[in-house]
Parts: C-alpha cells; structure tokens; sequence
C-alpha cells in the first residue's frame, strides 16, 4: 500500500513559476510513489483581503493549472477544500487542542501581520490549525512543501502529538519533502515570486510576454556594464537557467556571464526561448481546459468526492475518542 501524501495551494490568483518549480512540477512525480491528495485550500484563501468576485475565476484557474501540469485525475486526488467540509470541522476540533501561544510565535503569522495590519483577522492566527486539519483529515504521513512551510508542519505534528497523548493515538505524525533544485526569486530578484508583489511569470503567460519580462527582470546588481564580469550564482536568472536549460547551455552561460563574454540581455534570450518552449505545452493545454469548464468542474467535485469519504471516516473516529455523543 503507498504512504498518502497531501499538499495544497491557495487560489490566490493564476499560478506562476514560483509554484510550478517549487511544487507542481515535483508533484507530478511523486503521483507515482504516493496515494496523493492535492487540494484547492480556498478558506485559507480568504485570510487575506479579496475580491468575492473574482474568487471563482481564481479556483478554477488553480484547478486548470494542476491539470495542465500533469496531475492526473486517475492517478491522485484533486480536491476543493470548502467543498468537503470535515476540514473546517476538524480545525475546530484541532483548536481545542492548540495553545494559543503556539500560534502567536508562529513566523508567517507576524509576517502578514507587519504586511496587512488593517486585516488582522482570527483565521490568520488560526491559519495553521486549518493547515493541520488539511494533512491529519487524510491521516496523511508526507507533504511536500517549501522552506517556508516548515513551522507550519512542526506545529501539525505538535497538533497531532497532541491529541494522540489527550485521546488516543489517532494521526501519524506527517514527515516532509522540500524539493531540491533551484530556488527561485520574483523577477524583482528580492522577494518571493507572489502576486502581490507583482513580480511573477505566471503558467499563462505566452512567450511574447515571457521575454518581455524577463527583458527587464532584475540580474546580478553588482554587474553594471557589459564589460563586467557578472556572478551567475547570486543571479536570480542563472537559477532560472538551472531549471530549464540544458547542461552545456548552463555551463555555457555560466562561464560567458564570470568572464563578460556575454551580456545580461543575451542571456535572458536563452532563458526566454528555453522558458517558453517549458511552459507552451502547458499554456496549450491550460487553453483547451478553459473551453471544457464543465468537464474541469466534474473533475473537482468527483475529486471533492472522493476525499468526503476519507475525511468522513476520519471524523467519525475523532468524534467518538473526544466522546461525542453521536459520530
Ligand atoms: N500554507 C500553504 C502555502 O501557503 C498551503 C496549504 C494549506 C498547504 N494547507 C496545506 C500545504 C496542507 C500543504 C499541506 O503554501
């Protein structure tokens, strides 16, 4: 029997690079070794300010996404969080269960609070409850998640270690996967790749687009003129490279960029071809599934479907060990 596996990724606007090398792409793979869940959280969506009206454009972008990547209805579970409800329904249960401290240390947490001070609301301290609940409804024992994931992982297996000592074992305690390989920044070459920040690539955009960002995209800072030499491994597009080019066309940039043989601009030429030529097919196929929206909505409530029957059973057994009366 495979280990189950869950991950998910908030709806909050169309997914970009960021999320396809740093998760969709590994997820892709990991379909093959794992029974995989992977989820639209849309209630942890709605944490941070947001316009209702476009939130329905931005799930089914979500599910699109997944599907133009590879994840494979018949392979794993594509699901929306708000349609099976017991993930709400555990967090509460979970809260019960987490000191209040626990999540006031938590980093993201002070993060959004510095970043969006007019819109402290209790869902973004309890933000990592309903996380907790994503993975343990599953009695998931992988996720795969980023570096900044991490703390929210610790405190679920302290969430879980929790109840298992207060009512009886009942969750395993999740492990991580954090993909190797590349990391990379926005295009601003500080932050993290994030709508907000305006400075993402995104799974739709199309080559003419792809160049005209990465035209302007942010290099090496220390590398004023063309004459200069550059250094490729504080470059935010030789990381970009590393995940799309092929070997000798890294190495070839690679040694063009420290001896200023050639310039920053014919660089993002390479990296714009070798971009596009990555994300066209999934550009294609994004496309074709925003001209069968019935068939991708089939997908997400047959999926919704098939994670209720997990998450009831899951339930069930968490309603009798805290001593509910009916379960
Ligand atoms: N917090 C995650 C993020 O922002 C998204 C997420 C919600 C998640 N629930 C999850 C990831 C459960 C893995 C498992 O990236």
């Amino acid at each position: 029997m495979k280990e189950r596996l869950f991950s998910g990724i908030q709806p909050t606007g169309g997914l970009h690079i960021g999320n396809y090398f740093g998760a969709i792409k590994n997820w892709v793979k990991l379909q093959e070794k794992y029974e995989c869940i992977f989820g639209i959280v849309d209630y942890h969506a709605i944490t941070v300010n947001y316009n209702p009206e476009e939130m329905r454009r931005r799930i089914l972008d979500c599910a699109i996404s997944y599907l133009a990547c590879g994840i494979d209805p018949e392979k794993s579970t594509l699901m929306l969080q708000s349609l099976v409800p017991e993930h709400t329904e555990l967090a509460w249960i979970l809260n019960t269960v987490t000191p209040l401290a626990w999540l006031e240390r938590v980093p993201t947490f002070k993060e959004k609070v510095s970043q969006n001070p007019q819109n402290i609301n209790t869902g973004l301290l309890d933000y990592p409850v309903l996380m907790a609940a994503d993975i343990l409804l599953y009695k998931s024992v992988v996720v795969p998640v980023g570096e900044d994931q991490l703390p929210h992982l610790e405190l679920t297996r302290e969430i879980a270690r929790k109840f298992n000592k207060t009512f009886g074992y009942t969750f395993p305690e999740p492990r991580e996967i954090t993909g190797k390989g590349a990391r990379i920044l926005g295009l601003d070459g500080v932050n993290k790749m994030s709508k907000s920040l305006n400075n993402c690539i995104y799974l739709s955009d199309s080559p003419q687009v792809i160049w005209k960002k990465l035209s302007t995209a942010v290099t090496d800072t220390n590398r004023k003129r063309r004459e200069d030499p550059g250094n490729p491994e504080v470059c935010n597009l030789f990381s970009m490279h590393k995940l799309v080019s092929k070997k000798e066309e890294i190495e070839t940039v690679r040694r063009g960029c420290q001896r200023a043989g050639i310039g920053c601009l014919d660089c993002k030429k390479i990296l714009a071809e070798n971009m596009s030529q990555e994300l066209e097919p999934i550009r294609e196929k994004q496309n074709m599934l925003w001209e069968n929206l019935k068939d991708v909505e089939d997908i997400i409530k047959e999926g919704s479907n098939k994670a209720r029957m997990i998450a009831r059973q899951t339930l069930k057994e968490v309603k009798e060990k805290i001593g509910l009366y009916f379960n």
